[in-house]
């Protein structure tokens, strides 16, 4: 008898649990869900009244039984909470369906900076002829930014005025050029290193000046350097980045730390006048070049045998070139861009276009 009750409350239990299941799965809405609710767990649901049953089994099935009719009860429960989410109540039903033909959110991508998108491109001529990518502190002492690399004591860039300094030793660097310093401190030759990083001068800020902006160095160090290597390096690296047709001119100039030093022009860009000479007349001066025909790039030189000396090197080996670009400069020469205030404004107008 026992047997009999406790197969059969099986039975039943497997029953009820397999229409629920169904019922549930084709429950249309939120109100006929419901309806499956009441019909399995209401006061005298079909679930409800398996565990009133309970009393007619006998004492050696009812741990079993009752073990059933639990994870019945749970995978039923289950199965309604997975269907509920899923409808909507009867009566708003029409109001909450999806309209498929609406345009969707679109999501905004991100892109690279213009700035950080001319150093990538700098850098990567310079990998291209061989150069390893190498980089140094922003915030720099009074030694690396200027004594390693011969500025004596009264130059103006060492005033306070001219240099953010943070106490009496430590500034914001004013160049990349301290990491030649470092480098070559750590490294032996041949070498040659390109260093992009940020600078900070305390000009006042206006169309072309501003106090924080990027440069990219460049240094090589071996036992043969000349100047020519300097020259073809660089032709190089301004036909690669302003197109073939650019005219270089290498003009004189000085820098504590190279000698002799230059200052390098590529022929402009927006006029190409130096093929016909300069422009004369006003209404004809180009906005880019002014009429001279030249645009300035960039310092550079053959490096001072005194910096081999600061850092250890002997000056009667080893020769070296090295120069320093202005980003912003190449990326406003490159983009044909008025206002250096534009890339750090954070427009989203203006830096979308790159
Ligand atoms: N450090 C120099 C500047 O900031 C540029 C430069 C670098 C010149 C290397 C020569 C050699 O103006």
């Amino acid at each position: 008898m026992g047997l009999t009750l406790k197969v059969s409350m099986k039975d039943k239990i497997q029953e009820i649990g397999k229409s629920a299941i169904e019922e549930i799965a084709l429950a249309a809405d939120a109100d006929a869900l419901e309806k499956v609710r009441v019909k399995y767990f209401g006061r005298k649901g079909l679930v409800t009244e398996l565990f009133k049953q309970m009393v007619g089994v006998s004492s050696a099935d009812r741990a079993e039984v009752g073990r059933l009719i639990n994870s019945l009860k749970e995978t039923v429960s289950k199965a309604f909470d997975e269907k509920a989410p899923s409808l909507s109540s009867g009566r708003d039903s029409r109001a909450q369906k999806i309209d498929i033909t609406l345009p969707g959110i679109a999501r905004e991508v991100g892109h690279i900076h213009p700035i950080s998108k001319t150093i990538e491109e700098i850098c990567s001529i310079f990998i291209s002829l061989g150069f390893k990518v190498v980089e140094g502190p922003e915030i720099e002492n009074e030694h690396y930014n200027f004594e390693a690399l011969n500025i004596p004591l009264e130059h103006p860039s060492r005033d306070a005025f001219d240099t953010f300094y943070l106490d009496d030793k430590w500034l914001l660097r004013s160049h990349t050029s301290p990491v030649q310093a470092r480098f070559m401190e750590k490294n032996k030759p041949p070498f040659a290193i390109v260093i992009p990083g940020k600078v900070y001068r305390p000009d006042a800020t206006d169309a072309s000046h501003s106090f924080m902006f990027h440069q990219v160095e460049g240094l090589v160090v071996s036992d043969n350097i000349k100047f020519s290597d300097l020259k073809g390096a660089l032709t190089l690296f301004a036909r690669q980045m302003f197109g073939e047709a650019i005219k270089m001119r290498f003009r004189p100039s000085f820098f504590p730390f190279t000698e002799p030093s230059a200052e390098v022009d590529i022929s402009c860009i927006l006029c190409k006048s130096t093929v016909h000479g300069p422009r004369s007349t006003e209404e004809k001066r180009c906005s880019l070049c002014g009429g001279k025909g030249w645009i300035e790039i960039l310092g550079a030189g053959m490096v001072n045998p005194k910096i081999f000396k600061n850092v250890g090197y002997n000056p009667e080996k080893v020769t070296g070139f090295a120069f320093g670009m202005g980003v912003e400069r190449i990326a406003i020469l490159k983009y044909g861009i008025t206002d250096i205030r534009m890339f750090f404004e954070n427009d989203i107008r203006f830096l979308r276009q790159f």
